[in-house]
């Protein structure tokens, strides 16, 4: 995906290990200290699973990313997140949307996440997507908070939520 907005190139592509930098200082404004992956993970996961992962890229400059690694016959979405200031424009749906295509286009079985029971923002945007809870996980995250395992198997949901929507300017 490319495109221009506001004389400024928004574009997304695969994700590179050089990229974890970037990535990292993504996470630093999003996530709890617990949450966080450190810049050596990134790299790991930019280039083991570079094919299925992503970065959105605004005037050259990450501002949201998703890593999303296939296992077995299903894609895991490890980590997904948008810098504050550019949230609510469709990024995040944007960027999930890279998951969501594998299922769409039959490379996978299902795509699976696990997010925090308190993650309302997170949680709409993949219920909205389909996502349902598979599994409470008790005490998952590293602060004691529970979380959802949520999946989707439903291609043609896939393909509703992804068809025909841009992320805005
Ligand atoms: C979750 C996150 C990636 C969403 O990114 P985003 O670019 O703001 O999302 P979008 O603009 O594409 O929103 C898509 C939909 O998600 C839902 N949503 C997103 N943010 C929301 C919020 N703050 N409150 C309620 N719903 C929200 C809405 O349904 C929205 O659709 P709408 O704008 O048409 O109402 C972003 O909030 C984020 O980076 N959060 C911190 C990191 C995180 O929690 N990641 C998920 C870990 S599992």
């Amino acid at each position: 995906m490319r495109a221009e907005c506001g004389g400024c190139a928004h574009a997304v592509r695969e994700c590179r290990a050089s990229d974890a930098p970037l990535i990292y200082s993504v996470e630093l404004s999003s996530f709890k200290p617990h949450d966080i992956y450190s810049p050596e993970i990134l790299k790991f996961l930019c280039a083991y699973c570079g094919d299925s992962s992503y970065v959105y890229l605004a005037c050259n400059d990450v501002v949201g990313y998703i890593i999303t690694c296939i296992e077995g016959g299903a894609a895991h979405v490890i980590s997904l997140a948008v810098r504050p200031e550019y949230r609510r424009r469709g990024i995040g749906r944007a960027l999930l949307c890279t998951a969501l295509n594998l299922l769409a286009r039959g490379r996978v079985s299902e795509v699976f996440l696990e997010v925090r029971v308190s993650n309302e923002p997170a949680l709409r945007l993949y219920t909205s997507a389909g996502f349902t809870i598979s599994e409470v996980l008790r005490g998952y995250y590293g602060d004691g908070e529970d979380g959802y395992r949520l999946r989707l198997r439903d291609r043609e949901a896939a393909r509703r939520f992804c068809t025909g929507r841009r992320a805005a300017c």
